[in-house]
């Protein structure tokens, strides 16, 4: 792994299982990411494999802290009780041992919209916000992160909140994977993130609002006819954000 990275990051999606060496000076990736397409059955065995050969392919050595985003709330020395886009035998597993033992050393776990969030705010679209900011990651569902005042509340499952009408679960209403699977428009699909941003915006008052994930990257298609009263923009670092997160808040963790 090349000298100018300090900590390396992975990010564990619903399709996708990103890796890279990050340099956290500039928050961004000291080397091209690597992306290896999650199994259809994403075990723990699995998942956990992958996460292995990344390290391999870019000879991540032992001294370098790994931080790893999972799509899941994460509670260090507990066990995982809630998995909504991975297999559901992840369940009852304590995920920092799993990902530590397959990786021979010790790692960092924290959930994927947590670690975006964290990058945002120290390299992005939140950086120097005061207040409340809400980071919300779009893919196969949809991630939350809560800043205050620079200080991550970490664990929030906001993209799980039911909506109103019987159209129940967020991320199966609102989520850029069901856009992709309906064959929605951007337009269309507003309308849909107007009832799910209003909804945080009713409850929360937040001062901000960042939409991160790989769609970000054509936010000008979406964003205008988000209808609310915060200011709401596209997040920065957009699909990498997960990755530089994850390992910006290994740093943190390792003394
Ligand atoms: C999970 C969250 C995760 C989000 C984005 C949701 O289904 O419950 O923990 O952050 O998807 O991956």
């Amino acid at each position: 792994m090349i000298k100018t990275a300090q900590a390396f990051g992975v990010d564990i999606g619903g399709s996708g299982i990103k890796a890279a060496p990050v340099d956290l000076t500039k928050g961004e990736f000291a080397e091209p990411r690597l992306k290896i397409a999650t199994p259809s059955e994403s075990t723990p065995q699995a998942v956990a494999d992958i996460v292995r050969q990344e390290l391999e392919h870019f000879e991540v050595s032992s001294e370098i802290p790994v931080g790893i985003a999972f799509p899941a709330p994460i509670k260090p020395g507990k066990t995982l009780d809630f998995m909504a886009n991975l297999d559901k035998s992840w369940i009852g597993v304590d995920v920092t041992e799993i990902f530590s033992q397959a990786c021979g050393r010790p790692v960092t776990v924290v959930n994927d919209a947590d670690a975006a969030g964290i990058a945002e705010q120290h390299f992005g679209a939140a950086q120097g916000q005061e207040g409340l900011v809400i980071a919300t990651t779009q893919g196969t569902g949809i991630g939350t992160a809560l800043i205050y005042n620079g200080v991550l509340i970490p664990n929030t499952e906001l993209g799980h909140i039911e909506l109103p009408d019987g159209k129940g679960d967020a991320e199966k209403y609102a989520a850029s994977s069901v856009r992709d699977k309906e064959d929605m428009s951007y337009k269309k699909w507003a309308k849909r993130l107007t009832k799910y941003y209003g909804l945080l915006e009713k409850y929360f008052n937040p001062d901000l609002f960042v939409v991160g994930g790989g769609v970000s990257r054509v936010s000008e298609k979406f964003l205008p006819y988000i209808d609310i009263k915060t200011p709401i923009v596209a997040a920065k670092l957009h699909n990498d954000a997960g990755i530089i997160g994850a390992a910006y808040y290994a740093t943190t963790k390792t003394a």
